[in-house]
């Protein structure tokens, strides 16, 4: 698959099928993702890839935490400021009423937006989902290592015919997703991404971005 078209076709998919994932794909995946750039080589991202039954035990043991109205685990990051400044609030609040549009939910329907939410401990029905760790003694310049690690596998899985969904919101229930996968106490969860076939069913809005101008100043040329 042309770079391009992987990048055009990715987008977060919130609905799969249960077809399973092959091991030798996940595996052929994570090995070419290796390749991403990281500041002096350093690799900060430390995946554990989560399948089978200790997955459908995950998803079982954080819907139902989430569905039981359990608090969230304390934060080890913030996910986004309190004051987000113009315009990043507004993109914010404009891709919650495009979600909620493609869902057919009312903004003021709690119970149904909350089943929406809870989809994502279920990975959106996802046979396979990897978490992304990286080292608590690590700073702001390594986290964006992890993006760019992250963006890898995510074009690499277009190539294999795959989808997937990076979500913060598995940091959320962070000590249940420890449960299943036992990372060191030096570890921090930075986000989940759920990998499967995507379920065409399953309606969408595509999330638009802004225009070049808005983003990108050429200096020079
Ligand atoms: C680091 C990161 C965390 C995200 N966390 C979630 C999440 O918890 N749940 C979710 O449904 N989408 C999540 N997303 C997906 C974003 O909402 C999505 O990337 C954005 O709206 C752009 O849409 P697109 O990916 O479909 O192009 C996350 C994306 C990133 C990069």
């Amino acid at each position: 698959m042309d770079v391009y078209e992987a990048v055009k076709s990715r987008r977060s998919v919130r609905g799969f099928t249960d077809q399973p994932v092959p091991m030798e794909v996940l595996e052929r995946v994570l090995t070419a993702a290796g390749n991403a750039p990281s500041g002096s080589n350093i690799q900060p991202w430390n995946i554990y890839v989560v399948t089978g039954e200790p997955l459908v035990r995950l998803k079982k043991l954080a819907t139902e935490r989430v569905a039981n109205g359990e608090p969230w685990d304390e934060r080890e990051y913030v996910m986004y400021p309190p004051d987000m400044r113009f315009p990043y609030g507004e993109r914010r609040a404009a891709f919650g009423r495009d979600r909620y549009k493609a869902l057919g939910v009312e903004r003021a329907d709690t119970e149904a937006r909350m089943r929406a939410a809870i989809a994502n401990w279920d990975c959106f029905g996802a046979p396979a989902a990897l978490f992304c760790y990286i080292d608590r003694g690590l700073g702001p310049a390594q986290w964006s290592d992890l993006g760019m690690y992250l963006q890898t596998v995510m074009l690499l899985l277009r190539a294999e015919g795959l989808h997937s969904c990076p979500q913060m919101a598995w940091s959320q229930v962070r000590k249940t997703v420890a449960e299943i996968v036992q990372p060191p106490d030096e570890l921090m969860l930075f986000c989940g991404m759920s990998i499967g076939y995507e379920d065409p069913a399953v309606s969408f809005v595509r999330n638009e971005r802004a225009p070049l101008d808005e983003l990108v100043t050429f200096v020079g040329g």
